[in-house]
């Protein structure tokens, strides 16, 4: 622990008003100020919360300052303080908890348009040194200290974007009917293929954790006729790219009766949907981020869609490497939304590089009615789905082809002997989708705590 400051030293803590009663806010002062004409009224309030910044021009000092709900500069007037307060703002080290009293002004030349100038400064704990300074540090030094790094003005405004794009999927799901039903972490079974399973210890047994709810929610949906789950899944995926972590948070619909062309739909409502919610309500995050608004306007309906052949004549033509039968590498993906301003749908896949699940197209027995949707700036795939097996028969060969273990799929199956449907759906990758919408180019990120090939603290 630092010594304590003076300020800290002085101020008998339960005087302190954040212990007394709940404070407004930098973003309700914000409000309020910009509401008003920015006439000298503001005010007296007391704010709690950190130093983030300091500059100082003699008897002024500008704070940086957040509160959790936003930033907000604070000018320090050495008359306006008394000189135990001015010295507590001049010299408590960045990142010390503070309380400021002050009023809040409209003021045009301050960053969000209002300025906190305070009358009161005290320390609630003065920090130590702090080791994120503003000078440029590697991403591996910033990292190793996420846990303090989130604490920047660009990863608050990254976690309220994330925070937008949840909830705008919950609000539309429920608004199209959607229940959200969970879907167990540990599982006997493969959903994506058996070459990213993270094989863990059930007692005595062996357990994989999720690569997806998507078996789950099906037998959800034939309960409920529309259900989602949203959570965590795990790929013990060996590459280390941008776009690709260890642990990824998916939103999986699943719809009974519906076949490939109303899931591209939804899929396409929702994206739309949580574009607009990040447009109306995260503008001073976009903003944050240089992320141009005009860019995620036109993100609007309908999305192109294309068969997977049409996209390998279209690559072929563009004379990228690429060879009929293979899946899209990220290179494709970007070859294909070139110079495009919104997502682009692929659906008709080849059976072989498909999972087990797939319904083969009508007539077309190699090829299945899967879909991806690719985001255009290289973002590359942000959905992955399709109309499920709904033959019994069919899906039990499948399994067997696929050499997975049929008494693990036996539940399964079962899906296929009762009342068994049509029925499809799809997952969404939420640190693609916020990475895509924010603009960054590295999905670690665009999640708290990033877990990638070689990292797996804090
Ligand atoms: O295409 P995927 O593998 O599809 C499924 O898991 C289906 N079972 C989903 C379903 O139909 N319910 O993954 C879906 C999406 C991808 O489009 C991508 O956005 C994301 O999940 N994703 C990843 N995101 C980050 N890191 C990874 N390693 C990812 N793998 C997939
Ligand atoms: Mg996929």
């Amino acid at each position: 622990m630092a010594e304590p400051s003076p300020a800290s030293a002085s101020s008998d803590s339960s005087t302190l008003s954040w212990k007394k009663r709940r404070l407004p806010t930098v973003a309700s002062l914000r409000r309020a100020a910009l509401q008003g004409k920015g006439e000298e009224s503001g005010a007296p309030a007391t704010v709690a919360g950190w130093l983030a910044g300091r500059r100082s021009s003699g008897r002024l000092l500008f704070l940086n300052f957040r509160d959790g709900s936003g930033f907000a500069q604070v000018v320090v007037f050495r008359k306006a303080v008394s000189s135990e307060a001015f010295e507590a703002a001049r010299h408590c080290p960045l990142e010390s908890a503070v309380e400021i009293r002050g009023a809040a002004f409209a003021e045009p030349r301050a960053p969000g348009g209002m300025e906190l100038r305070a009358t009161d400064f005290r320390v609630i704990h003065a920090a130590e040194p702090y080791p994120i300074t503003p000078k440029e540090h590697g991403a591996s030094f910033l990292l190793d200290r996420r846990h303090l790094w989130l604490r920047s003005r660009r990863q608050h405004a990254l976690l309220r974007i994330r925070d937008e794009v949840l909830f705008a999927f919950r609000e539309y799901l429920r608004d199209q009917g959607f229940i959200c039903g969970d879907t167990p972490i540990f599982t006997p079974n493969a959903c994506e293929g058996t070459t990213t399973l993270f094989e863990t210890q059930y007692f005595d047994r062996h357990a994989y954790l999720s690569q997806s709810g998507q078996l789950y929610n099906e037998a959800i949906a034939m309960s409920v006729g529309r259900t989602y789950c949203l959570g965590p899944t795990f790929r013990a995926e060996k590459s280390k790219t941008r776009r690709h972590l260890i642990e990824f948070w998916m939103l999986e619909p699943e719809v009974a009766f519906a076949e490939l062309g109303e899931i591209v739909e939804l899929a396409e409502g929702l994206i739309c949907h949580a574009v607009d919610r990040v447009l109306t309500n995260r503008a001073a995050e976009l903003a944050t981020l240089d992320r141009d608004p005009e860019r995620l306007r036109r993100i609007q309906p309908p999305f192109p869609r294309i068969t997977y052949d049409q996209a390998a004549a279209r690559l072929a033509e563009k004379g990228t490497d690429f060879t009929l039968g293979d899946d899209f590498g990220a290179p494709d993906e970007t070859a294909l939304t070139e110079g495009m301003d919104r997502p682009l749908v692929v659906t008709h896949f080849p059976a072989a590089i498909k999972a087990f699940y797939m319904e083969p197209a009508p007539g077309r027995p190699d090829r299945v009615l899967g879909m991806d949707i690719l985001a255009p700036e290289g973002y590359g795939e942000i959905v992955g789905g399709g109309q499920r097996i709904h033959d019994h028969d069919l899906l039990r060969e499948r399994v067997r082809e696929h050499g997975l273990p049929e008494e693990a799929f036996g539940w399964y199956l079962d899906l296929r002997r009762f009342g068994s449907v049509p029925h499809s759906g799809f997952g969404l990758g939420i640190e693609r989708f916020v990475a895509w919408m924010s603009g960054i180019s590295h999905l670690r990120e665009a999640i708290p705590f990033p877990r990638t090939l070689y990292r797996l603290s804090p």
